[in-house]
This record gives structure tokens, C-alpha cells and sequence, in this order.
């Protein structure tokens, strides 16, 4: 099998302590490596809980998800991260960067996370950082930057480590129409040259058009567009 990512059954609820609403309901999904999925939906219909379910930052209600055929429920919290560190990026819609780290320390992190030397962690991040165009925003703090280049950092963050699959959860979805264009050929490019797969959502029709695959989220379930 060379799926990076599956999910059997998988239901997720939120409880507000009287009443059970359900979000996700039996949905399955499998990603191959080096396959690109666009995930689409209306706002609220549980985008963002499937990618942190997938991403291993939720536990699901019920069901099973797999990251690179292991059972995430199998492991330990420490392992969870081990395998999520290991395999996966997360690009959020708004950048979540450490605001008083400097764009080549937020893109470091983790690489020393990971136990890589100092050193070579820093010079990792710059070669990045340079290839997204920021070679002179290196030592910027992320209110120095525009939002676009904000999301630049978010972006070489999340592949640092060259993950196996990039989750992105409406990556473009804050940026003018330009900016949405150079991240999307960044995460494209990378799905390209690296082999890496890609589940992006977003409610961008562009966007999903140029993924391999465009799923539809709705009533808890994912379908073919
Ligand atoms: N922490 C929470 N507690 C209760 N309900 C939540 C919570 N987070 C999200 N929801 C609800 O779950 C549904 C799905 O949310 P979400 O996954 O964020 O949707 P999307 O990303 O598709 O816009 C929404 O109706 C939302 O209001
Ligand atoms: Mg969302």
C-alpha cells in the first residue's frame, strides 16, 4: 500500500456538554503518495476538524485514521507527534508564526524540534526562505511582514522537513489574488519536484481545479465533485 493518508468510518462531534452535533459522519478518504486532493465545502461544514483529524490534533469520535498505514489511535501522544513531525506539514489559513521569532527562526523550528544541529537548521531555513523569495526578510519579525510574505514563512515552515503530505486549510484564503497565485505554485511545485502529496482545502475553484482530485465536503461526507 503507498497511501499517506487514509481514514475508515471516521465521525467527529462536538459536545457543548447537553447536546452531541455531529460534523464528520462515516466519511472515508485515502490520499496516495504524491497525490493532490482539493478539499471543497461550505463554511462550518467541518473542513478544518477533518484536517486536524488527519493532522492527528483531534481524536475522532469514532473510526480510524492512517498515517502511512499506521493507526494513529494505536499511539501514544509522543509517538503522534513523532509520526505527525515525520510525514506531515500543516499550513494554516492565517500563518500561526511565533511572533517574536524572526521568519528564519519560525522556519527552523522545526528542524531543532527534530534534534538537527543549530547550525545546520539555520542555514536549511535560509536556502528555503530564498527559494520562496525572502532572501531580504530573513531576520524580519512577522509583524514586519506583509501578510503575504507571511504566509511564504507559514508555507517553508511546513516543508522544512520535507514532509511526505502537506495539509493546507484555505492557505490563500486571507491574500489578494496574486499573492493566493505565488502560494499556490509554491505548494504545486512542491507536490511536483518532492513527490509530496497534497490535501488542500479551500473554496477557491481555481485552486481545486489544478489538484488531481476535487472532493466535496458535505452532510459529513466527502464526494467526488
Ligand atoms: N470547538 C468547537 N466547539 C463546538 N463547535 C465547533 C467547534 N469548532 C467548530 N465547531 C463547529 O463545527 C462545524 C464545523 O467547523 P469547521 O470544521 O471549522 O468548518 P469549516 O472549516 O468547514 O468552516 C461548524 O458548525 C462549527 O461551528
Ligand atoms: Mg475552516
Amino acid at each position: 500500500m503507498s497511501n499517506i493518508i487514509e481514514c475508515n468510518n471516521l465521525s467527529y462531534s462536538y459536545s457543548n456538554g447537553k447536546q452531541e452535533m455531529p460534523v464528520l459522519q462515516n466519511l472515508n478518504l485515502s490520499v496516495d503518495q504524491g497525490e493532490s486532493v482539493a478539499i471543497l465545502g461550505q463554511s462550518g461544514c467541518g473542513k478544518s476538524t477533518l484536517l486536524n483529524l488527519l493532522g492527528g490534533m483531534d481524536e475522532p469520535s469514532s473510526g480510524t485514521v492512517l498515517i502511512n498505514n499506521t493507526n494513529l489511535a494505536e499511539l501514544s501522544e509522543e509517538k503522534t507527534t513523532q509520526l505527525r513531525a515525520q510525514h506531515l506539514g500543516f499550513v494554516y489559513q492565517f500563518h500561526h508564526l511565533l511572533k517574536d521569532f524572526s521568519a528564519l527562526d519560525n522556519v527552523a523550528m522545526p528542524l531543532l524540534i527534530q534534534g538537527e544541529n543549530k547550525q545546520t537548521s539555520k542555514e536549511k531555513s535560509k536556502q528555503l526562505l530564498e527559494s520562496v523569495g525572502l532572501k531580504n526578510r530573513i531576520e524580519h519579525l512577522p509583524a514586519e511582514l506583509s501578510g503575504g510574505e507571511r504566509q511564504r514563512v507559514a508555507i517553508a515552515r511546513a516543508l522544512i522537513t520535507n514532509p511526505s503530505c502537506l495539509l493546507a486549510d484555505e492557505p490563500s484564503g486571507n491574500l489578494d489574488a496574486k499573492n493566493a497565485l505565488d502560494i499556490l505554485e509554491l505548494i504545486t511545485d512542491l507536490n511536483q519536484t518532492q513527490h509530496s502529496s497534497l490535501v488542500i482545502v479551500t473554496h477557491d475553484e481555481k485552486i481545486a481545479s489544478k489538484m488531481q482530485r476535487v472532493l466535496i465536503l458535505e452532510n459529513g461526507q466527502l464526494k467526488q465533485s
